[in-house]
């Protein structure tokens, strides 16, 4: 984390959960404070958990993405190809850098079981928040119930599965950053939690050795391959690229 994050409890239905990760992280729970967005905290408040700092608020909410699983446009996405194996439609795909779980969200309203973990105890809280008022939502709720959301590193996980996932996904936080003025402005507060991948042989070797049939490494366009593996072929887009990796089994 680069900047110091607090934890403000504004909903006492959300004591226990916000009780825990201060604890887990070993600073204090703050209470009975006036509403301001200007220091860097995440809050528990009706209902939600978000971010907030720098006058700015990111609220993580499925339904923002609503237009991307719009029928017809699925099959447009470049993730969505990547990820399909020929012959098998009920693929799993063990997604084992989750983040905001933005990408597992596109996976599975394309009808993939979706696995998620996420590591940062911080970032798992809003995912699994939003995770938990998108499941009510009648219009995504279908769509969410075929992700299943996991708090712990990836690299442990996958080398204790007893089935193995069809594709395991990997969207390392690349080392540059993007400029700030690049990136929409309330996502740069998960910036602040996010630290760029600090052991990409891990990672490789752990999806190597967890991944069914396929690993699937979304990159910047132009950045070099994740742990200098040289893909068996990629799928270019105009800001991403999609890396695929087959497994001999
Ligand atoms: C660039 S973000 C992923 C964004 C995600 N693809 C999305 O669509 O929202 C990378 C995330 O992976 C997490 N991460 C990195 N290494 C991990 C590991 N070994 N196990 C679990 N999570 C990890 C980071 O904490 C961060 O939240």
């Amino acid at each position: 984390m680069t900047e110091t994050l607090s934890i403000y409890l504004y909903d006492e239905n959300l004591n226990e959960r916000a009780g825990k990760l201060a604890s887990n992280l070993n600073i204090p729970l703050v209470r009975d404070i006036p509403r301001e967005k200007e220091s860097f905290k995440l809050c528990f408040g009706e209902g939600k958990v978000f971010l907030q700092g720098g006058g700015m608020e990111l609220v993580p909410d499925f339904t923002d993405l609503s237009d991307r699983v719009k029928p017809g446009r699925l099959n447009t996405e470049v993730l969505v190809k990547a990820c399909k194996i020929k012959g098998d439609n009920n693929t799993t795909v063990f997604d084992a850098t989750a983040g905001l779980g933005e990408d597992s969200f596109i996976l599975a309203a394309a009808g993939f079981n979706v696995i998620l973990y996420e590591k940062d105890p911080v970032i798992y809280e809003l995912l699994l928040n939003s995770w938990e008022r998108g499941r009510k939502d009648p219009k995504i709720g279908a769509i969410l119930s075929r992700m299943h959301i996991y708090s712990g590193d990836s690299t442990e996980a996958l080398s204790m599965l007893t089935e193995k996932p069809g594709v395991v996904l990997l969207d390392p936080m690349f080392p540059e950053r993007k400029k700030s003025g690049l990136i929409k402005k309330k996502f740069q507060l998960l910036q602040k939690l996010e630290s760029p991948c600090d052991d990409e042989e891990g990672l490789m070797a752990a999806a190597l050795k967890g991944a069914g049939k396929r690993i699937v490494i979304k990159r910047p366009a132009k950045g070099p391959d994740l742990a200098g593996r040289v893909p068996d072929f990629s799928y270019p887009g105009k800001a991403v690229r999609y890396d695929c990796i087959l497994i001999n089994s």
